[in-house]
């Protein structure tokens, strides 16, 4: 359920930023974290029968639910990996990640390994939240057991630190004021009904990275 809502309410961000690299048919993609599928199957969606998207999460049950959620499609494969290890066994156009960085050890280590997954000239896409940055009737929003809960303010650094070029970068935050969907997004993520309180969600912060395509590779 709260996959479900998580992507209703930050499903603009994740729009924009494929269609701000023109995402198509044919593409070669990974979701790294993919937890239920939703951007798997998003990005299935648009790469077709001739493109491949690679599922892949350090949780095995991860696979189960990736599995059933794109079952019609049989250009996803789910694998079960951890980021810090990942390797795939082609190169991708795509390495993609969302509310993933957040919550492993070291996030530089996951965005060095996505870097290297993504043929010279591909892109990485990393969408990652600034947690307190979030209001509940102007209280700031807290998340403790996430490791990282407010890497989303230094993500731009980070991704240039993994040797990509930034091409775009922004935050967008979901807001509202009683019943919708994001009182229940928050409902469903803290157990929280805010009521009426006017809610903030944690800005979700986009950055658009690209490869050195092979001759800039070879040159520094
Ligand atoms: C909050 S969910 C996000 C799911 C999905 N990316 C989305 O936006 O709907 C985080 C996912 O990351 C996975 N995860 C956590 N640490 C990981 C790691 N080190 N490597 C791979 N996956 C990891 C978890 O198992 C979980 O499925």
């Amino acid at each position: 359920m709260a996959h479900a809502l998580r992507d209703d309410v930050y499903r603009r961000p994740l729009a924009t930023a494929l269609q701000r690299l023109g995402v198509g048919p044919g593409w070669r993609c990974v979701d790294v974290g993919a937890g239920g599928g939703d951007v798997t199957v998003a990005l299935a969606e648009i790469v077709g029968r001739d493109g491949r998207v690679y599922a892949v999460d350090s949780d095995p049950r991860a696979r189960d639910e990736v599995a059933s959620a794109a079952a019609a499609f049989s250009q996803v494969l789910a694998i079960t990996q951890a980021g810090e290890d990942l390797v795939l066994p082609e190169p991708v156009d795509l390495a993609f990640c969302r509310f993933l960085l957040m919550h492993v050890l070291d996030p530089a280590v996951v965005l060095a390994r996505m870097r290297r997954a993504v043929r010279p000239g591909g892109f990485l896409v990393a969408q990652e939240p600034i947690t307190s940055a979030g209001r509940i009737d102007g209280v700031a929003l807290s998340m403790p057991e996430a490791r990282h809960p407010d890497v989303g303010a230094i993500l731009p650094a980070l991704v240039r630190q993994a040797g990509l070029e930034i091409i775009d970068a922004w935050a967008e935050a979901p807001a509202g004021a009683g019943p919708g969907a994001v009182s229940a997004y928050l409902g469903a993520l803290t157990g929280v009904d805010p009521g009426d309180d006017p809610v903030v969600l944690p800005p979700l912060v986009t950055v658009v990275g690209r490869a050195p395509d092979a001759a800039a590779s070879v040159a520094g």
